[in-house]
């Protein structure tokens, strides 16, 4: 009785899905509210002391891409970075509390990439957007769990495992989106780049494209944080990443993704990356404009940069900052989001 009611049901939803044309057929689900910030608790996601979390999501009724937005926020890898003195956010739990007492404003008001407000021109404010917390120290990329010399107790480093999670349930929701768009700034714009793959793998008829906002890093680093076990891009869903080597993959990605679009964001000058990775800014400002250099010089012509005058760490974080040659961040997004716009989208 109950397999048949099920079954009749879901003949009168693919006959009402087919005949609402393409666009509906992309989301198998309708959210309690549109364009409202959801938040989804998933047990299996944790935290860094290993206590659940979850993400959020915000829909917009008939939309064709989805914009994931992965958090920012230093990172940890021993007892001093993890415990004694934390240079890393969250690392104490991150819940619905937390997403909507703060995140949730800075999603709404602050961040162009996630704003609906017609002023400020974002190029997806029509998109459903979703927010991946940022409380496990790994740049996103880490899959272990380790109690560092010295430590109170263990780390959670699960930053890969809890983002597979929200792939699963996303794509499960919308299975068919035109674009996929994957962003973030910082920890968060490592957390892009390393999960890349997964979200290609994730939503395979789909084309997915990155938008990394301040991170680069010194010849070798991530190889210096073993204990993060992170998932690095390569083999043959990158042939051209080098193991070990962050600044390798951006381009790397690009050649083996050819229809998608690339994009790396920075201010000329980052005060705050240096500082991990030992570092003098001076020396850190050449290795942005030497990778910068790669990124734009990338064969298929789909990867570019967006550079801002000075210091600074986080260029999605300001208002409406503006490239060096003049172009504001809404305009050049606008090129890089408009697949026709051929070499209208560069490097400014
Ligand atoms: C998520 O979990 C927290 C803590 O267990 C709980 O307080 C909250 O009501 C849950 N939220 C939802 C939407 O289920
Ligand atoms: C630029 O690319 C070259 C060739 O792959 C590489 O050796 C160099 O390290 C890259 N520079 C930066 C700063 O990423």
């Amino acid at each position: 009785m109950l397999a048949v009611f099920t079954a009749s049901l879901a003949m009168v939803a693919s006959a009402t899905l087919s005949a609402a044309g393409p666009i509906h057929e992309r989301q198998s689900f309708t959210p309690s509210a549109w364009d409202t910030w959801i938040w989804n608790n998933q047990s299996t996601n944790v935290c860094a002391d290993g206590s659940m979390t979850g993400f959020a999501y915000n829909m917009h009724s008939g939309a064709n891409d989805i914009l994931i937005y992965f958090d920012g926020g230093g990172a940890c890898w021993d007892t001093n970075s993890c415990f004694t003195n934390p240079t890393a956010f969250n690392l104490q739990g991150y819940t619905e509390s937390s997403f909507q007492g703060w995140t949730k404003t800075s999603l709404d008001s602050q961040i162009l990439l996630t704003s609906r407000d017609p002023a400020r021109n974002n190029p997806w404010a029509g998109a459903h957007y979703v927010f991946v917390p940022y409380c496990t120290g790994d740049i996103h990329g880490g899959n272990n769990v380790v109690t560092y010399d010295g430590a109170p107790a263990p780390i959670y480093h699960k930053g890969y495992s809890n983002f597979q999670t929200i792939l699963q349930v996303v794509a499960g929701a919308v299975p068919y989106p035109q674009n996929v768009w994957i962003t973030g700034t910082s920890a968060g714009c490592f957390g892009a780049t390393l999960n890349y793959v997964a979200a290609r793998k994730a939503f395979p008829w789909s084309r997915i494209h990155l938008i990394g906002d301040s991170c680069e890093t010194t010849p070798g680093f991530i190889g210096t944080k073993p204990s993060w076990k992170l998932t690095q891009p390569g083999g043959r869903d990158c042939p051209k990443c080098q193991p070990g080597e962050f600044n390798s993959f951006l381009p790397a990605l690009s050649s083996a993704n050819t229809g998608s679009r690339f994009g790396s964001i920075s201010f000329a000058s980052d005060g705050t990356l240096p500082g991990f990775m030992g570092a003098t800014m001076d020396s850190f400002t050449s290795i942005i404009s030497g990778y910068f250099a790669n990124v734009t010089k990338t064969t298929t012509n789909m990867a570019k940069t967006f550079t801002v005058t000075g210091e600074g760490h986080g260029v999605l974080y300001q208002t409406s900052p503006v490239s060096t040659t003049g172009a504001t961040l809404a305009s050049w997004l606008a090129t890089m989001k408009n697949l026709r716009s051929g070499s209208a989208y560069k490097s400014v």
